[in-house]
């Protein structure tokens, strides 16, 4: 049972906005989106920063890392000119600055865990650590729907993350799926597999709902396509083409 949204705005407002800025959240919420996910990294001094490259000069202009910068100045940096001189002014938000926004709007979040190399362990527990803080309220209720999904590609990761904040749901993000997923997911505790919808086949996602995972996908941006997975069994998937599929496709 996937008691999450189907349906997931990919890195913010996908392609509406620059990515993994809160001036994409409002694009998708102007689109009817309660579901958005994005990536969280950490800056030189341990601060998770929404952001997907670990180092800058595609979406951050400048030269240099996340890992090799303080989140303050992170913060201040421009994220948005890439897009569009209109978003000149986005920064790099704080993974903080997300959550507030999304418990405001009620967003619902699959939170990316997307470590620098190096720096597994460190930001899976401190994700979980602080999200945990964060919907400590929503937590005791026990409403799985009402708080974040963790997601890592990292192993590592998410070992973290299970680690620091067992009670958090964590999903495990496959390119393809290897002939021993099952082994890795027990091991992680996850709830869901993700994973890449051009490797997927019929049969590898009725194995995985007959084993009892929810099945996520990335990144549809096909109608077409994402009609012939949900047919298959799946349950959810991220898309950029918010503006073809709307929070209530089928
Ligand atoms: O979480 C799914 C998807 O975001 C993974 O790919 O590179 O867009 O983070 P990427
Ligand atoms: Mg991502």
């Amino acid at each position: 049972m996937w008691p999450y949204p189907k349906i997931v705005a990919h890195r913010g407002g996908g392609t509406l906005a620059p990515e993994n800025t809160v001036a994409g959240l409002r694009a998708g919420l102007a689109r009817g989106f309660h579901a958005v996910e994005f990536d969280v990294m950490l800056s030189r001094d341990g601060i998770g920063m929404v952001v997907h490259d670990p180092e800058f000069g595609r979406t951050v202009a400048g030269q240099g890392s996340v890992a090799g910068t303080d989140a303050v100045d992170l913060s201040n940096m421009d994220a948005g000119s890439w897009f569009g001189a209109e978003f000149r002014d986005e920064p790099i938000p704080f993974y903080t600055q997300f959550i507030d926004f999304c418990k405001a709007q009620r967003i619902w979040m699959n939170v990316e865990i997307k470590p620098a190399d190096g720096f597994e362990a460190a930001t899976g527990a401190w994700v979980a650590k602080v999200t945990r803080d964060s919907y400590a309220a929503e937590l005791v209720t026990g409403d799985s729907a009402g708080y974040p999904l963790l997601s890592s590609f990292s192993y590592d990761a998410l070992a973290a993350a299970r680690d620091s904040a067992p009670e958090l749901p964590r999903g495990y993000l496959l390119d393809t799926i290897p002939a021993d997923w099952q082994q890795q997911a027990q091991a992680l505790g996850v709830v869901a597999i993700h994973t890449n919808h051009k490797h997927l086949t019929t049969e590898l996602a009725a194995q995985i709902k007959a084993a009892g995972y929810g099945l996520f996908c990335y990144t549809v941006n096909d109608p077409e396509r994402a009609r012939e997975i949900l047919a298959w069994g799946v349950d959810g998937f991220c898309t950029d083409r918010i503006d073809l599929i709307g929070p209530s496709f089928a």
